[in-house]
């Protein structure tokens, strides 16, 4: 389904001009698949799912992204949105003066239901988008408008952090039902949102490149034991 063949990305800095992020990117998603991508702080996982959503802000330098073997590498956001991909933002912006509600009803999801399966009371449908909303909140609006696109694929950056533990097993529950025969990005740093949605293949990405795929337990407790830069270069 996805296909990120060596993509190299710069990103349009305010001080330096561009400052370059990813340095040769390869990964594939396949229908139906979950995979886990891990890093540290600032390796680029967010500007990878950013630049896959086509954030204008993130240049592609090199490479290319295909999505069911199209080549969507120059498309606007809306046109890759239209073709069936979906992003829940890690620091998703308060719009002042737009209803949650009303921002679902747009995407052409049904209010009431989107609301529902991301654990959201009816009231927020009358809520300015994000504006006070608690930090578990906020990340449960963005599956909400998220869900209402019926996203192929999902890139899901960093839904778990800042959950309550009761919150996160509602969330992996209805992200487990949703992600049936959809294939998803996880970012995670925890991992606890794996303990609901099983993922079939975790990544590191390290120094702006995929530096290590396995299985998500191995990975993990490589990472547990010797930290991310003990990780080996396939
Ligand atoms: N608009 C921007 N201007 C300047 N630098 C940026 C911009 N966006 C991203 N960067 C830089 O790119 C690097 C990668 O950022 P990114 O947000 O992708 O990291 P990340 O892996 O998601 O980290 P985290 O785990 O903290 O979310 C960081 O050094 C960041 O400061
Ligand atoms: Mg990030």
């Amino acid at each position: 389904m996805l296909k990120v063949e060596d993509l190299w990305v710069r990103v349009a800095d305010n001080d330096n001009g561009k400052k370059e992020i990813l340095k040769g990117v390869n990964l594939r998603i396949r229908d139906g698949e979950t995979h886990v991508l891990l890093g540290p702080n600032g390796s680029g996982k967010s500007c990878l799912v950013m630049t896959i959503m086509g954030i204008p802000i993130y240049k592609v330098e090199r490479g290319k992204i295909l999505f069911d073997d199209k080549d969507i590498t120059t498309l606007s956001i809306d046109e890759r949105a239209r073709l069936g991909i979906g992003l829940a933002f890690q620091n998703p912006p308060e719009i002042r003066g737009v209803k949650l509600g009303d921002l679902i009803q747009l995407s052409g999801g049904n209010v009431e239901e989107c609301l529902q399966e991301a654990s959201l009371d009816e009231a927020f449908k009358n809520r300015d988008v994000n504006l006070g909303f608690s930090g578990g909140e906020r990340k449960r609006s963005e599956l909400a408008q998220l869900f209402s696109m019926r996203p192929r694929l999902m890139l899901l950056d960093e839904i778990d952090s800042g959950v309550d533990i009761e919150s996160l097993e509602l969330l992996g529950k209805e992200i487990n039902s949703f992600i049936e025969n959809r294939s998803c990005l996880i970012i995670t740093h925890q991992g606890y949102i794996l303990k609901y949605v099983k993922a079939d293949i975790a990544h590191i990405l390290l120094n702006g490149r995929i530096a290590r795929s396995g299985s998500p337990d191995e990975i993990f407790n490589e990472i547990r034991e010797r930290g991310f830069g003990g990780t080996k270069n396939d």
